[in-house]
């Protein structure tokens, strides 16, 4: 009772955090591939704070931005419908593993105030980043550790659609977003705002004080300046940064300020309270800026001419990146210096247009979709585009909804219409094939301990004898069998009531007889009186490199002398995970038995142990132990007919216990237990035993 509570516990815990995660994985990567520049900047950001930005090709950032968010959006997805549970697991916790030092060490040094996690949607100081990565990492660990328990939501046979469908979509919406600006605008510069009142401070708050810091060279000399101390006009204009100097409340926009190239004037009011239109050609790095598209900005520019509105680029690069750009695009605009990383919050695109008019934003366009001859046409006020974009949200959603969520929905309706449905029919199939009568069974009900190597040989008769104490009272509703070592059988044999209790030994030779030092006979199993030996046992296959040849030796001479082989077939962890359950124990079937003829095949006791629930207290579920029991009645039933098939006992083994053995042996295709651990108690083991008396 306990024990099962403590199962159910572990269950909730494991899929709780699984959700967490999942959550929390597709959140981040949804806003990342939102804005795959901002993490492009971002991840610039870390490289200039450690000093490594010449150590990766420029492209890289990028290509990284959007990996990040490809394998957070899709390890998110899969953790949410449970499938491909040990790579999904897998890349969460070393994720986390990576993620969570890595943070720490940030949050110690700060080179970067917000970690970019979230994108703009969600800004984090470094410290709460980085507990919220403990939490996250251990939430990693458990679903990691306890991936077995992740209840799935769509069928092993259409996983492999979700997980494809998921990785394409979010790469071509990324795409999608570093082509036509994000679709969703986390920043102040959102079509729409005024970026005036962005950076208006309410009446009686105390405002940050910046400094702006002027970053000038003369004869190879650079020197940093303020505006206190600007020098004449020999000095060249190389950078400027602004610099926190007191910490006040800090309005959404606080560093737009324009300066006049040509003039050196601020010109930013002028510019904001303007109330014609002003065409804002924004390229932070001009000479970083894409010119393929540079007879459509001379052209917007032209118009603007014509009609009278205002046009500036802002950049911060340098007057000589400035020359450069003008000689090789005939560009005659005029120029405005600003703060480098305002320019790459205004539009995600390099470069980029902005109209404002009174100082609100009106429309953005990127660099691939400007304007053309064909929608300028006319003044802007009589234009679509002189008005202020409402905000596309219906796109955002159908690009969302109509090109992720119904498809996925379409897949899952699928899987749980046609994929399920006809896999409970084949299921219902087998069953009535296999099991007509399910509480008239023909086959035995048993319970056999394998006491593996345990118990010297005068506690191995104490046991013994103490079990058969226990049964003696009553009548069990089943056979009982314990497997004991060798050097146990000949004491064991004589001490317990043959009539209730039969013993096997838990190994015997692949060779008759004859120069095997240190093998045991079946022929001296036999002589012991020992009636059953354990073959194939994933401890002996794994350790001691028993192969299903060998193992056939051994089941032939097991029953040319009399003994009746308790097969074991169960497959490991890993299997299960990649569901090739049914694969493995065919084979283990096909390898060792399955040359038997009919008569033979009647004499054996099949054991269906999964590797990963042996010693371990995870136990398949009752579920999971009739699917697979069911399946290795049905392929009896194909290789030796239905009659064989019924008469066959198929024990299940694997953590089984007193509490959970009910469960499992109410399955019509589970037929008992071989039970490790819990037969070397008889409380236990007679607890086991009791499931059948209830
Ligand atoms: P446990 O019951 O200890 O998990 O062992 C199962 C087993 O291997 C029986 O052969």
């Amino acid at each position: 009772m306990k024990n099962n509570r403590i199962h159910i516990a572990k269950h909730i815990w494991v899929n709780l955090c699984r959700f967490l995660l999942a959550g929390l994985f597709i959140f981040s990567g949804f806003v990342k591939a939102v804005d795959p520049l901002g993490t492009q900047y971002k991840i610039e950001d870390y490289l200039s704070a450690f000093g490594m930005t010449d150590w990766f090709p420029a492209f890289l950032p990028l290509l990284f931005s959007v990996i990040l968010s490809t394998l957070e959006f899709s390890v998110g997805v899969l953790l949410f419908f449970g499938v491909r549970k040990r790579a999904s697991t897998t890349l969460a916790f070393l994720m986390m593993l990576v993620m969570t030092p890595l943070t720490l060490y940030l949050a110690v040094t700060n080179p970067v105030s917000d970690c970019g996690c979230f994108g703009d949607a969600w800004v984090l100081t470094n410290w709460q980043t980085f507990w919220k990565n403990v939490v996250l990492l251990v939430a990693a660990a458990s679903v990691f550790a306890g991936r077995a328990r992740i209840i799935r939501f769509v069928t092993a046979q259409t996983e492999w659609l979700v997980s494809l469908y998921t990785v394409l979509y979010i790469l071509v919406f990324s795409s999608y977003c570093i082509r036509n600006l994000p679709v969703i605008d986390f920043r102040p510069y959102k079509i729409g705002k005024s970026i005036t009142e962005g950076m208006s401070i309410p009446p009686g708050a105390k405002p940050s004080v910046f400094e702006t810091r002027f970053i000038l060279e003369k004869n190879g000399e650079r020197k940093e300046f303020t505006l206190e101390n600007y020098p004449d006009s020999t000095w060249t204009f190389i950078d400027s940064r602004s610099i926190l100097k007191e910490k006040g409340y800090e309005p959404a926009i606080h560093d737009f300020s324009m300066q006049e190239l040509a003039s050196g004037n601020d010109i930013t009011d002028e510019v904001l309270q303007d109330s014609g239109y002003t065409f804002l050609l924004v390229a932070h790095r001009i000479e970083e800026a894409d010119d393929s598209n540079i007879d459509l900005i001379n052209e917007l520019y032209d118009y603007s001419k014509e009609y009278g509105y205002k046009f500036y680029c802002l950049t911060s690069s340098e007057e000589k990146q400035i020359d450069v750009w003008r000689d090789q695009t005939g560009a005659e605009y005029p120029f405005c210096l600003m703060d480098n990383i305002t320019l790459k919050t205004m539009i995600r695109s390099n470069p980029g247009v902005m109209l404002i008019k009174n100082g609100v934003i009106l429309n953005k366009w990127s660099d691939n979709n400007l304007p053309d001859e064909y929608e300028l046409t006319g003044p802007l006020d009589t234009l679509e585009l002189g008005k202020q974009k409402v905000e596309n949200d219906k796109r955002t959603m159908q690009l969302i909804f109509g090109w992720y969520i119904l498809p996925l929905l379409l897949v899952l309706g699928l899987d749980i219409l046609i994929v399920r449905r006809s896999e409970r029919k084949r299921k219902n199939r087998n069953k009535n094939l296999i099991n007509p009568l399910t509480n008239n069974k023909m086959r035995k009900n048993i319970v056999a301990g394998n006491w593996k190597m345990n118990k010297t040989l005068q506690e191995g008769i104490a046991l013994a004898k103490e079990l058969n104490e226990a049964l003696a009272a009553e009548k069990q509703n089943c056979d009982v069998v314990i497997c004991t070592p060798f050097i146990h059988l000949a004491s064991v044999t004589p001490i317990v009531d043959a009539a209730k209790i039969g013993v096997g030994a838990e190994n015997c030779a692949d060779k008759e007889s004859g120069a095997y030092t240190g093998e045991v006979s079946a022929s001296m199993v036999a002589s012991t009186g020992a009636q059953y030996v354990i073959l194939g046992h994933s401890e002996r296959r794994a350790y001691y490199g028993e192969t299903p040849a060998i193992l056939k030796d051994k089941v032939q001479l097991a029953l040319a002398n009399g003994l009746t082989p308790i097969f074991c077939i169960g497959e490991v962890l890993e299997e299960r995970e990649a569901n090739k359950q049914n694969e493995v124990v065919y084979a283990q079937l096909a390898g060792s038995l399955f040359d038997l003829s009919a008569e033979d095949f009647s004499k054996i006791v099949l054991a269906y142990e999964p590797v990963w629930a042996i010693g371990t207290g995870k136990t398949a579920t009752a579920e999971q132990a009739q699917e697979i029991h069911a399946y290795i009645r049905s392929t009896i039933v194909e290789k030796y007919g239905k009659e064989v098939a019924d008469n066959t006992s198929i024990l299940y083994g694997g953590s089984c216990k007193p509490s959970n053995a009910k469960e499992l042996f109410a399955n019509p295709d589970v037929d008992g237990g071989l039970i490790g651990g819990a037969a070397l108690s008889v409380a236990d083991f007679k607890g086991i035993i009791d499931a059948f008396n209830a």
